[in-house]
């Protein structure tokens, strides 16, 4: 059987218009700028306006005309729809039927959705390019969309301050003979001993969303912030040496490293495992906060638009998330 090699063909991110600030959540909770940038490194975050079609369907419309753009190739092109998201639009219909309904798609193409929390984007690649390889498929479109405004509890301090609304999106194709982009090696993971740290009880089928639940205030995302950190400075580092060591690859290999976006300190801490340096980094949790599976993404994009990651650039991800699921991919663009 003849195999392929997998190409990122194009990318696409969408970040809400409204800014929400350190001060603007001061106002509500008892917080401050220099508390929140101190032990997060987050300045500023975007929120989501439904009244504008900002949900994750409608983020990853938006990031997706910028990726086929980019891609040179149309709609109806996309010939598989992945789609990562914690909460997405609603239960059914599927975010991924939906994406494909507003983008004009008429080809009838299988649309998934997959929540693996902040790691479902870094999840998807994975599996995308074991469907390219195969030539299952030619043109996929991995989506991570996220919309955590609408269950982040804005009046908890603990978790307000640390998440944000995004979507990315890349376009996953074969490479030509000619061409050397392809995925090395990837790894994923998930350790449920610690599921019940990072937690969204109510809304599913244990627990509707009724009146008593909103009265216990139950809606919202609870956490354990120092398990979550630990673990993921030390997965992270962990599934990033793998990937690299599995690939034939020392670390002064690697181009470019995109970390999830949680926090400054994990990022710092994960590159600090490995004495990676910072310049290789590429962060915006100072500007966007934790978008969750968007994180990756996003970054990818900014730091391809911006002429930093360039073809022929071997680049790293790293994802971590609810689960506690993690992964990390290792390519060359
Ligand atoms: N402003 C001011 N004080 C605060 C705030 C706040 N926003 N939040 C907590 N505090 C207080 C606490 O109440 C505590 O006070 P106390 O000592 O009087 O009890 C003190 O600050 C220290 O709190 P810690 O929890 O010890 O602070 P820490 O340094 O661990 O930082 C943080 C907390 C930022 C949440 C950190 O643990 C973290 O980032 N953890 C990882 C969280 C994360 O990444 N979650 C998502 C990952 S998975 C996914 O992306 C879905």
């Amino acid at each position: 059987m003849k195999l392929f090699n997998t190409k990122i063909l194009g990318t696409g991110s969408f970040l809400p218009d409204k800014i929400l600030t350190n001060e603007d959540i001061a106002k509500r909770v008892e917080t401050n700028d220099q508390w929140i940038i101190e032990r997060t490194g987050i300045k500023a975050r975007r929120v989501a306006d439904l009244s504008k079609g900002e949900n994750p369907s409608g983020m990853a419309q938006q990031a997706t005309l910028r990726a086929l753009e980019a891609a040179n190739l149309t709609p109806n092109d996309i010939d598989c729809i992945l789609f990562s998201s914690t909460l997405a639009d609603q239960a059914m219909p599927n975010a991924a039927s939906v994406l494909q309904f507003k983008l004009g798609i008429t080809n009838n193409c299988p649309a998934l959705d997959v929540n693996a929390a902040c790691s479902g984007w870094v999840y998807l690649l994975p599996m995308a390019d074991a469907m390219i390889k195969t030539g299952m498929y030619k043109h996929i479109l991995v989506v991570g969309s996220e919309m955590l405004s609408s269950f982040n509890n804005w009046d908890d301090r603990n978790t307000c301050i640390l998440f944000g609304d995004a979507c990315g999106v890349a376009i996953l194709g074969r490479s030509s003979e000619t061409e050397d982009a392809k995925i090395y090696s990837t790894v994923l993971s998930s350790d449920s001993s610690k599921k019940d740290h990072l937690t969204l009880w109510a809304g599913g089928s244990n627990k509707r969303i009724t009146k008593e639940v909103i009265d216990n205030d139950e809606q919202w995302m609870t956490m354990n912030g120092q398990e979550i950190f630990k673990a993921a400075v030390k997965t992270m580092a962990s599934h990033c040496e793998k990937v690299v060591r599995d690939s034939g690859f020392t670390m002064s290999d690697v181009d470019w490293f995109i970390p999830h976006q949680a926090n400054l300190r994990i990022i710092e801490g994960v590159g600090n495992r490995f004495n990676f340096p910072m310049e290789k980094v590429i962060i915006n949790v100072d500007k966007y906060a934790n978008t969750s599976s968007a994180t990756v993404p996003v970054a990818f994009d900014e730091a391809i638009r911006d002429g930093r990651i360039k073809r022929g650039d071997n680049v790293l991800f790293a994802a971590f998330g609810a689960g506690l699921t993690a992964g990390a991919v290792f390519f060359k663009y």
